[in-house]
């Protein structure tokens, strides 16, 4: 049966860890998979984490399965998390999945059942697994203009110009903060002109938010979520809990659904459940049941906030430090747009040979596109790292 079978190729982002992990060399560099980082390189549990692990440890009474979705009182506070007051909470319906993956896959699911033959409309560039996760769940996939690589900012006006040429009913894929790959996102006039077209051309917003906090706040982060939601009947928004709650590998993260009303989230509810049970059946448990006990807590929610301002604030610092060492190492070369990207990640701006030499040459990974996780960089490794881009230029 198998002899048929190719193998398939080395995933564009998660190829890298193994690739950076059999490299011997003790100068290499991950600037790949996007996990955050200390100043010693690591990523640890949180602190905040581990007082509700030990929490759950000491009081968890069974393990028995969960429903199709998932723990009611994550899926509550999600949902306060993702909306604040900003949504009627008859129209809404929120569910736990496994990460932010899990919740698009489920998406995508919603999506073809509703609407047969959708197509959805991604930004050019999106986050690598956008593509294959949507379209091969069996979603038609269309780019938008997003990112001018050339002078490294947002093509708005192409941007509003091609969302109103959209297909009426059509979904736009909007990355609500910290866009991935870019750093780059629309301002906050930009989002309401974005807002606006939606409304006007009768699109439907589809929202990923994989990293609330790590741009600018909780709140300033889920912006566009929270003004559509006052302007559009129906909208889908997807959460992660792996970057603010630094649970990649337990798989957390959550499926909002807004719907026109209560009758109709009702149905998109028992649609949405019957699709985890064609999937995973139930989502995993302990992720989900950590960050209920955090933000069902006003203290561990309050030792969360610092601990998700000190990750946002190093991401920026790394960003000035490598900006910084660039000005002095590789001068003719105008590398600001790294401060002024947030989130994880940016663009360095270099092409696929000069990325294929800094990993061959000084064991530097990055993803092809020149797309750096700047947490992997520190002090004591942003000289070398400098010194390795200013050679390859
Ligand atoms: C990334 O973009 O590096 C992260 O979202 C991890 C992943 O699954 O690709």
């Amino acid at each position: 049966m198998f002899e048929a079978l190719e193998a398939a190729a080395a995933d564009a982002i998660l190829g890298l860890i193994t690739e950076h992990k059999n490299d011997p060399r003790s100068d290499k560099i991950d600037l790949g998979v996007g996990v955050f980082r200390t100043a010693e390189g690591e990523t640890p549990v949180l602190d905040v984490v581990k007082q509700a692990e030990q929490r759950i440890i000491d009081t968890q009474q069974s393990k028995a399965y969960i429903g199709t979705a998932g723990d009611p009182d994550f899926n509550a506070l999600m949902q306060d998390l993702t909306f604040a007051d900003a949504a009627d909470a008859d129209r809404v319906l929120t569910i736990q999945a496994p990460g932010g993956s899990g919740a698009l896959r489920v998406a995508a699911g919603l999506i073809l059942r509703a609407r047969p033959g959708a197509r959805v409309w991604v930004t050019d560039p999106t986050w690598a697994n956008h593509i294959p996760l949507l379209g091969g769940a069996g979603l038609e996939l269309e780019p938008y203009p997003y990112y001018d690589d050339e002078n490294h900012v947002i093509r708005v006006d192409d941007m509003l110009d091609a969302l109103s040429k959209m297909p009426a009913g059509d979904l736009v894929l909007l990355h609500a903060c910290c866009h991935n790959p870019s750093g780059v996102d629309p301002r906050e006039d930009d989002w309401r002109a974005i807002a606006d077209i939606i409304v006007e051309r009768d699109l439907v917003p589809f929202v990923d938010m994989a990293y609330q906090g790590f741009a600018h706040s909780l709140n300033d982060d889920a912006f566009i979520v929270r003004h559509l939601a006052g302007l559009v009947p129906e909208m889908i928004v997807t959460n992660s809990c792996s970057k603010n709650f630094g649970l990649y590998r337990d798989r957390v993260g959550s499926l909002s659904v807004l719907c026109a009303d209560k009758a109709s989230r009702d149905i998109v509810n028992s649609q949405v459940n019957n699709i985890v049970r064609t999937i995973y059946s139930v989502p995993p448990d302990h992720g989900a049941v950590v960050v209920a006990t955090i933000l069902g807590d006003s203290e561990l929610k309050a030792a969360w906030r610092v601990e998700l301002a000190e990750m946002r604030g190093r991401l920026r610092e790394m960003r000035v430090l490598l900006n910084d060492a660039l000005k002095e190492k590789a001068p003719e070369r105008d590398f600001s747009h790294l401060v002024r990207a947030r989130g994880m990640f940016c663009f360095l701006g270099i092409a696929e040979d000069q990325v294929d030499r800094l990993k061959k040459e000084y064991g530097v990974y990055m993803v092809g596109s020149s797309r750096i996780n700047t947490a992997g960089i520190t002090a004591r490794n942003v000289n070398y790292l400098a010194d390795a881009i200013a050679a390859t230029l």
